[in-house]
């Protein structure tokens, strides 16, 4: 039986409870994968990178052991992103150089996973068009992994599992983790506030916190095993514990997450509009919350801002800005914009420009607007050309890069704490790591200093990069 994913049910919001699960692993499975090897493609943001981490740990509970050439594993998983077209196509290209891998090797099993597989086009696609993709499971079902993997090796039929109403909250799931020093853990799911142009409402279903408890405990095992750093991830951190019944939110949290004793907190991504001063205040106060926030702005016109339902003004953009600037110390601010909006006018880009020259951002990620199937925005008439939307991109960018370097000069000279990452594949010679401030940093060092937080004495700055050496 499939289980096809279906736009009505993923746009519903309800108050309903959610069901809380501990994820149970079925160990007559145990063995299915025992002599193969596996590849996860991971495409799209964090959440999906630790995803992956639990997707992994899934399939070698089965006895399945990772392959990093896609083109030796007998298992191949594209776990996608939805959040652009390049994404899409990035995916369907990949899914085009798998079927002449399977022409050659029929036994070769392929998977989809992840918000592209929570999209009804798609899905038709996978259905009529890649009729040799193994299986399917969607953003709220990683837990059915064995099963379908199983049923699909037993049958030989294209097995589909996509849930569109949000699935339960599942505690438990294994994890194998992409490195021992820094970690990502997720806090809430999924995203109610419906941003015009965003499909991840969709994709990712309604907002659920994870509890506080069961946060707590798996950052306190991170602490015992000697992470230095955790991640706490969301589409929209702000907005954690606004589906409790208790007064419990993000202030909380961070604030018991610091006090475990992990040197290293961050969080992302941040909403403006959930952004407490009981939050700026708890940054500033905890030396192992790190000074670096990342505050998507999308745009710095109020009349498109307004179109995007980002309820925000430009001007309370910039008052939470400033706030967030002059409470905490040396803090680095990180945004996202879109360019070309549905009928974004010349003035209304130049507003952006005007509030990039103010914010003069540390980091920027900078699209093109890119229509969404099914979102509000991608039925707004557009009478932008993509010639001047690739102007109004070149322009911003201009602008942006300029302030990146602007601002790494300001930290020459200085002494920074900075988390080995590990050896430059770069082609540089060396190590790199991140300042507390999220900045990519090169030195010379002994590689045994990976997964360790050490001072380094900032020598040069580049657009993208500090370089330092080791301070004593
Ligand atoms: N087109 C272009 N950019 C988008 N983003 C989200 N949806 C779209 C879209 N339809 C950008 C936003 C968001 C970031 C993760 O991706 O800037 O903050
Ligand atoms: Fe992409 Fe958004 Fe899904 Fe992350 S949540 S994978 S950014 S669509």
């Amino acid at each position: 039986m499939m289980q096809l994913p279906n736009y009505k049910e993923a746009k519903v919001r309800n108050k309903e409870q959610v069901i809380r699960e501990e994820y149970k692993f079925d160990s007559s499975l145990k063995n299915i994968g025992v002599g193969k090897t596996y590849h996860v493609k991971t495409y799209g943001c964090q959440m999906n990178e630790h995803d992956s981490e639990n997707i992994k740990a899934l399939l070698e509970e089965l006895g399945f052991q990772e392959e990093n050439d896609y083109e030796k594993a007998d298992l191949v998983l594209l776990n996608t992103c939805s959040i652009r077209e390049n994404a899409h196509n990035k995916a369907f290209g990949m899914l085009g150089r798998l079927k002449h891998l399977k022409e050659e090797n029929k036994d070769l099993i392929i998977g989809l996973c992840g918000c592209m597989a929570q999209e009804e086009g798609v899905i038709e696609d996978i259905l009529h068009k890649y009729k040799f993709v193994n299986f399917v499971f969607g953003t709220h079902n990683l837990h059915s992994l064995p099963n379908l993997l199983s049923k699909n090796l037993k049958s030989n039929h294209q097995e589909i599992e996509v849930y569109s109403k949000e699935g339960n909250l599942i505690e438990g799931l294994p994890v194998k983790r992409a490195n021992s020093y820094k970690a990502f853990v997720n806090i809430i799911y999924g995203c109610d506030k419906f941003c015009t142009y965003c499909i991840v409402p969709y994709t990712r279903g309604k907002q659920r916190s994870r509890k506080k408890e069961d946060i707590l405990k798996e950052v306190e095992t991170l602490v015992r095993e000697g992470y230095q750093e955790v991640t706490l991830l969301g589409q929209n951190v702000n907005a954690y514990g606004k589906d409790f019944d208790y007064d419990y939110r993000m202030e909380n949290l961070l604030e018991d997450v610091a006090k475990t004793g992990i040197p290293r907190v961050r969080f992302m991504t941040s909403h403006p509009w959930d952004f407490t001063d009981q939050m700026i205040e708890v940054i500033a106060k905890y030396p192992n919350v790190m000074p670096s926030v990342h505050l998507p702005v999308q745009s710095g016109s109020s009349r498109i801002l307004k179109l995007m339902g980002r309820r925000y003004t430009k001007e309370s953009y910039l008052e939470l800005f400033h706030k967030i600037k002059d409470t905490i110390p040396n803090v680095s601010i990180s945004t996202d914009i879109i360019v070309g909006f549905p009928g974004e006018t010349e003035e209304d880009f130049m507003e952006t420009l005007s509030l990039v020259e103010e914010c003069q951002f540390d980091n920027a990620f900078t699209f093109i607007y890119s229509p969404r199937e099914n979102t509000p925005a991608s039925k707004l008439e557009d009478n932008v050309s993509l010639e001047e939307k690739e102007k109004r991109l070149y322009r911003l960018n201009e602008i942006v890069n300029h302030y990146f370097l602007v601002n790494n000069q300001k930290w020459i000279g200085k002494v920074v704490p900075v988390l080995v990452e590990g050896i430059n594949t770069n082609g540089k010679d060396g190590l790199y790591g991140y300042t507390d401030t999220n900045k990519l940093i090169n030195f010379m060092g002994d590689p045994s200093l990976t997964g360790k937080i050490v001072s380094i004495k900032v020598t040069d700055a580049k657009t993208w990069s500090l370089d330092g050496e080791l301070y004593e």
